[in-house]
């Protein structure tokens, strides 16, 4: 997958900017808080319809204006896409060649891979990173688990009220039965996808971390549901969450929460059979971190037949030699690579074919 041109409007502090990228490396240099970040931004907006900076979209519009614009000319498959994203206080549109579509149908038109020093909060973070990990790459792969997993949100949402208002007495608990199958339904299809997508992870994980240590540690992830002993080769049915979810029934109305379901689920990362996040050395979760992108950008490549563009944000000053060149040896030709750093000796030092992109305040000036 290659975005062979780039136009910002309005998008944080650029007014208007159009780039043709290199096709394999891009070094985006500059000094700090010039605006390296917020080109990636761009890029990872135009794949995933939000930043992983901001919730808010207001931030993203240029102070001065109230509207942003992204464009991108996308190579796929051999094939070209222009895509749009517009986005104002009140709405925001989405458009494939020129056709409208929502979220659902416009996700995985373009993949992409983010690495960032943020990303050690999938090590080090509470089970929340761990679930947005797995879920935001099983969207861009299969665009409608977006809609399951909005599906479930909606539903939980409204369970959840339910059983404090019967906690209160404001409702029967009858009114549970009308929610529960479709929410034991949405349970087990959200289960089953992340089941599915966590096999593969976790053996391109394991393959790429044995490489990363020598052979000398073995990384594994493990599903953990809270309330129900998994066995992912017999994943429960509908019916069966619904049994348990009538077990649970009185402490969920205690609690006044939902408290079977993915939202309550965890991915352990162990290394030789320890958590990782408990245990893990500063270096032993910088190295797990490594395998799990590496193994992010190959998955995504099996399932799809494409690398996804790969966006390094600030991250190459936070690797040691040894894991710097590992990446920079992974980002073969045909990875379209972006990569943010203060080095502008970088693009050398990596020993390959690149455009060297200057930031300063928003604006570009091609060099390298
Ligand atoms: N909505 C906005 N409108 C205008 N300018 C903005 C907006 N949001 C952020 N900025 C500007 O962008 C700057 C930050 O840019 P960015 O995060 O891309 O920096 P950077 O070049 O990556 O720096 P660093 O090397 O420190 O990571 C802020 O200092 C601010 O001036
Ligand atoms: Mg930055």
């Amino acid at each position: 997958m290659k975005l062979n041109k780039l136009l910002l409007q309005n998008f944080r502090n650029y007014l208007n900017l159009v780039l043709v990228p290199h096709p394999n490396l891009n070094i985006i240099y500059g000094r700090n808080a010039q605006g390296k970040s917020n080109l990636l931004e761009s890029i990872y907006y135009l794949s995933f319809v939000n930043s992983y900076r901001t919730k808010n979209d207001k931030q993203i519009i240029n102070w001065d204006k109230n509207f942003f614009r992204l464009e991108g000319d996308l190579e796929r498959d051999g094939q070209n896409y222009y895509i749009e994203i517009s986005c104002s206080e009140k709405n925001k549109r989405l458009k494939v060649n020129r056709v409208e579509l929502d979220r659902s149908k416009y996700f995985g038109t373009m993949r992409t891979v983010l690495f960032t020093p943020d990303d050690i909060f999938v090590i080090k973070g509470g089970p929340n990173f761990r679930r947005k990990y797995l879920d935001r790459q099983i969207f861009q792969i299969y665009s409608r688990y977006y809609n399951i997993y909005s599906d479930f949100k909606k539903v939980l949402y409204q369970r959840n009220t339910l059983l404090k208002q019967i906690a209160k007495g404001y409702m029967g608990k009858g009114q549970l039965e009308i929610w529960d199958p479709q929410y034991a339904t949405l349970c087990s299809e959200i289960l089953k996808r992340r089941i599915s997508f966590l096999k593969k992870l976790r053996l391109l994980t394991a393959k790429y971390h044995q490489k990363l240590t020598d052979n000398k540690e073995e990384i594994e992830l493990q599903y953990k549901m809270e309330c129900f002993t998994l066995n992912e080769n017999k994943l429960p049915s509908p019916e069966e969450i619904l049994k348990h979810l009538n077990i649970l029934r009185k402490s969920e109305i205690e609690k006044g929460i939902s408290l079977l379901g993915p939202h309550r689920d965890e991915i352990i990362i162990n290394i030789d059979g320890y958590v990782l996040r408990d245990f893990g050395s500063q270096g032993q979760q910088r190295t797990a971190i490594l395998s799990l992108k590496m193994a992010e950008l190959e998955l995504i490549k099996n399932e799809t037949g494409e690398f996804p563009v790969l966006l390094l944000d600030d991250v190459m000053s936070e690797l040691d030699l040894f894991r710097q060149h590992f990446l920079a040896e992974s980002i073969t030709a045909n990875i379209q690579t972006f990569i943010t750093t203060t080095d502008k000796n970088i693009g050398e030092k990596l020993g390959k074919d690149y455009l060297g992109v200057e930031v300063t305040k928003g604006n570009v000036y091609l060099g390298g």
